[in-house]
């Protein structure tokens, strides 16, 4: 039967939501070279990035979150990835401390490959559209908005990376959906995000000093929310 495959980078976006859908740890899933994590429920896989080997740190980021992604899907029978998360949010679009977004769109701002009379600028953007059936019902039935999640491999950002973003038109900005994006349509399983804004891209504070600050918070937005998500999917 096909399950469900929630795709979480932190250990502490996850932990609320693993105890609330009553997961358990699970083994056997990944290559036991990947650091990635991996819990079984009721017809679902929730699996984190787990932690980098040489800093203990979470692994967030592109890479792992495609990595993982990719496994899963190349392993078991899975028709729809829930990708949730934090993400910053832009004022000038509507977000604030705490807005949850389901995204529409994917797309990088930070790989620039430009070289004339080629398409290399375009691959480098990575634009995926995410509108399949599952992620519109969502968005409908939970009352969230969308938009452009736009991904790069930084906190921070510099100003041509908001140069992209402004292209991208971007609601929220995070460090995995694109990528992930880009895997489920490698495997044309359906992708819904989920993203929760811990902290503003054009407001005037650092985004790390809101990030940690809404962390927790978000995390148990996170919490609610999922059951919702899932709930409105056994719909379809
Ligand atoms: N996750 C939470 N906030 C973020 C931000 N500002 N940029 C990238 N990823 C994030």
């Amino acid at each position: 039967m096909s399950k469900l495959l929630i795709s979480i980078a932190m250990e502490a976006e996850a932990a609320p939501l693993i105890s609330a859908l009553k997961l358990t740890p699970s083994t056997g899933l990944l290559p036991s070279a990947l650091p990635f994590v991996s819990y079984e429920g009721d017809n679902m896989t929730l699996i984190t990035s787990g932690k980098d080997a040489v800093t203990g740190v979470d692994n967030v980021g592109t890479i792992p979150a495609a990595l993982s992604v990719s496994h899963a899907l190349a392993t078991g029978d899975y028709n729809t990835v829930v990708n949730c998360g934090t993400c910053g949010g832009f004022i000038k679009r509507g977000m604030s401390i705490g807005s949850v977004m389901i995204p529409t769109v994917g797309a990088f701002h930070d790989r620039r490959i430009v070289i004339p009379g080629t398409k290399f600028e375009e691959y480098g953007v990575g634009k995926r559209e995410v509108t399949n059936a599952k992620a519109a019902l969502v968005r409908e039935e939970l009352g969230y908005v969308g938009g452009c999640c736009t991904t790069g491999d930084s906190l921070d950002h510099v100003p041509t990376d908001d140069a992209q973003m402004e292209a991208n038109e971007a609601v929220a900005k995070d460090m995995e959906f694109a990528s992930i994006a880009q895997v489920c349509s490698l495997y044309g399983v359906d992708l819904v995000g989920v993203k929760v804004v811990t902290d503003l891209v054009d407001g005037d504070k650092p985004s790390f000093e809101e990030f940690m600050e809404n962390l927790g918070t978000a995390a148990k937005s996170l919490q609610e929310t999922i059951p919702k998500v899932i709930e409105v999917l056994a719909k379809k």
